[in-house]
């Protein structure tokens, strides 16, 4: 092998030449001069949030994803990430009993599984595969007829008190629908409104995060470098808002079927901890009355005044457009080529190769399925010094229906090109070597990938 030097491929993470921190050093300057945004942001916030981002956040994303109407700020809370936000909606909106299932579109992003469990899902968490589409619908609405099927006499929240401003969902889905981490599948306009339906009918409430939006580009690999600056599909909040009346339809509640979490963790920095979640005006509302904001006011008060500095004064959609979409196609162009290169010709694939547009940060490898992807990361890391993400650490746990035995991910946001295409050459070996039946003496090293290496 090349160089002994570890690669990862593994970590969701932006890369570190791409943090804006000049943009984000004039705006704490800004911010902090000036009482009239300093105080405020050293202070308590309001439970929705700081209010000049929540209305800011409303021109930028009715921009971007072009509703039939602007998205007001009475349909946005601000939150602490993606994460964060998921804790908080769980709290308000479910009940560990009531709540008949957890259903999510599988692969999942592995990092939400403990959510769920510590809000009391543990044991109720079920897998719905996705296709080469995305998630399989019929596949929905099968598991959620089979878990009312099990729920007779569920007719009351058990552990919740009764609140003026939430409601509880009998079921929560739960799903990247654009760029998915892990898949980095899209699911297309007729199942977005397939499953807006599917949740109405059944009462559930769709957590989608869509946290990977902006940063999409071409899929043909020689496109001249272009940025796309409106959102290739609606998100499923959208879809819910208008859709036969949405929300507010005769014989709805009001507080609708999807909620959006977005995040500037991708396009800013994870460490901002800056979120926003969308819904219907009560639905948002409800989201505010988690019992930490309440107490300590909305998260993230103080990084909210600079980024609705930078979203306000364009400099996010110029970071976004002019620097983030062009180096991260740039990235994957390099992850791709490598992959066709050297992966192809041993029988590796890559999922929805239809699409004209891609994005995020991750690619789903289907390896041959005579080869094993946990053992093949764990060979990646012992032969090659290369850490990949073996498919089972996305598996619903609990949930044994839903394998991923012969699919790994591979991250092409963190590290550089040049590294990235070492990785592949050094990983192509590995899978030659597991192709021939090998098993060298070192695969048994180490058990699985390092600790803690998201
Ligand atoms: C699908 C998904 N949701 C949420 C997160 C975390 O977002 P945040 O940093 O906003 O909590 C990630 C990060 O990897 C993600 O991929």
């Amino acid at each position: 092998m090349a160089s002994p030097d570890s690669i990862n491929l593994i970590k969701g993470w932006p890369s570190t030449s791409l943090l804006p921190t000049k943009h984000l050093s004039r705006a704490a300057q800004i911010a902090l001069a000036d009482p009239s945004i300093a105080f405020p942001g050293l202070l308590y916030g309001p439970d929705e949030g700081y209010a000049p981002l929540r209305e800011t956040l409303g021109v930028w994303l009715s921009d971007f994803y072009q509703p039939e109407q602007p998205v007001g700020k009475e349909r946005i809370t601000i939150t602490g990430g993606a994460s964060q936000n998921l804790a908080c909606l769980l709290e308000v909106f479910t009940d560990p009993v009531y709540t008949r299932d957890i259903l999510f579109a599988a692969p999942a992003y592995m990092l939400a599984f403990r959510i769920f469990e510590d809000n009391g899902f543990s044991g109720k968490m079920k897998a719905v595969p996705e296709d080469d589409d995305g998630m399989d619908m019929s596949l929905l609405r099968k598991a959620l007829e089979e878990s009312e099927k099990h729920s007779s006499g569920n007719k009351t929240p058990m552990f919740k008190p009764p609140r003026p401003y939430a409601k509880y969902y009998r079921h929560v889905i739960y799903c990247v629908p654009t760029f998915s981490n892990p898949s980095s599948r899209t699911l297309p306009l007729d199942r977005r409104i397939e499953l807006v339906k599917l949740a109405r009918e059944f009462d559930a409430l769709v957590i989608s995060d869509d946290v990977y939006d902006f940063l999409q580009w071409p899929a043909d690999l020689n496109a001249s470098p272009s940025s796309i600056t409106k959102a290739l599909l609606p998100r499923l909040v959208d879809i819910d808002r208008f859709l036969d009346g949405g929300p507010e339809r005769s014989g709805a509640d009001g507080y609708g079927n999807t909620t959006s979490s977005g995040s500037f963790s991708k396009i800013g920095g994870p460490g901002l901890r800056v979120g926003w979640s969308e819904g219907s005006p009560k639905f948002a509302y409800g989201v505010s009355q988690a019992g930490s904001s309440c107490s300590g006011g909305a998260p993230s008060q103080l990084t909210s005044t600079y980024m609705n500095i930078l979203v306000k004064d364009g400099t996010m959609s110029e970071h976004i457009f002019k620097t983030l979409q062009p180096a991260y196609a740039a990235r994957y162009k390099t992850l791709v080529s490598a992959i066709e290169a050297h992966l192809y010709p041993l029988g590796a694939r890559l999922p929805q190769s239809n699409r004209q547009v891609v994005g995020g940060y991750f690619l789903w490898l289907t390896l041959p399925d005579t080869v094993n992807a946990i053992d093949f990361a764990k060979r990646c890391q012992n032969e090659a010094q290369v850490i990949i993400a073996p498919g089972n650490i996305f598996e619903v746990p609990g949930d044994d229906s839903v394998k991923f035995r012969h699919s790994v991910r591979l991250t092409f946001s963190w590290i550089d090109h040049d590294l990235m295409v070492e990785a592949v050459k050094r990983i192509s070996l590995v899978l030659e070597s597991c192709l021939k039946g090998e098993r060298p003496e070192e695969a048994h090293k180490q058990d699985g990938v390092n600790e803690n290496p998201y």
